[in-house]
């Protein structure tokens, strides 16, 4: 059986080879991301969701100030491959930087305090939900890209560099671009101690 949503989810993978070679406008590619993170769900349709789309040189400015951030913690004989790292992110056509807005967490909380200690954990799964829409979006259209983790360190220097909200929280970042690499084997573990299936 062909199901376009399989077909999409096996076209995602990570791809940390990125280039600029794409037919894409940066328009295309912006409401393109927009529009993922619209369609995707969120606990009582809060929306929490919020996204820096960063392109070309802020991009590139992101990637600087987070690799500034992290010469200061890392030691100076360790931080080769924390640099590749942060050059092969710039060189994408650009980062999405997932935010989940806070005060929205709030709102939901005073407004619906049986659930309140539910949402924070909502809002991640939520945060969690418009990567992998983006995510697949962005392969869908061509495009390679992989999910990074530098909060708390790339916070306060992206906050001030791209006039970020004060509620909104930063949770991933998404480099990408145009495939330029291989991509890394991937496995899978056995179905057996990870599926049940109870047909009645
Ligand atoms: C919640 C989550 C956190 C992840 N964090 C990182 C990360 O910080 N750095 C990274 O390079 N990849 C990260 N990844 C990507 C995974 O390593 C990757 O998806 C996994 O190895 C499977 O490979 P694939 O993406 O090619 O299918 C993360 C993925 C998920 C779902």
């Amino acid at each position: 059986m062909t199901n376009a949503t399989i077909t999409s989810l096996k076209n995602r993978r990570t791809q940390y080879a990125l280039g600029r070679n794409s037919d894409l406008s940066n328009d295309q590619i912006d409401a393109l991301i927009k529009e993922a993170i619209r369609l995707a769900p969120s606990s009582f349709n809060s929306q929490s969701s919020r996204a820096v789309i960063l392109f070309g040189a802020a991009s590139e400015q992101f990637w600087q100030l987070t690799e500034d951030a992290l010469r200061a913690i890392v030691p100076a004989e360790a931080f080769a491959p924390t640099e590749a790292k942060m050059r092969a992110f710039a060189a994408g056509l650009g980062t999405v930087l997932f935010y989940e807005d806070q005060d929205t967490v709030k709102g939901l909380q005073e407004n619906f305090p049986l659930y309140a200690d539910a949402f924070p954990t909502f809002s991640e799964h939520s945060a969690g939900m418009a990567q992998i829409a983006v995510w697949n979006a962005l392969a869908d259209a061509g495009l390679g890209a992989s999910l990074q983790h530098y909060s708390p360190i790339a916070d306060e220097p992206a906050a001030k560099a791209f006039n970020v909200p004060a509620s909104w929280k930063l949770r991933a970042q998404m480099p990408f671009g145009s495939h330029e690499g291989d991509l890394a084997e991937k496995t899978f573990i056995a179905d057996e101690g990870r599926f049940l299936t109870i047909a009645a």
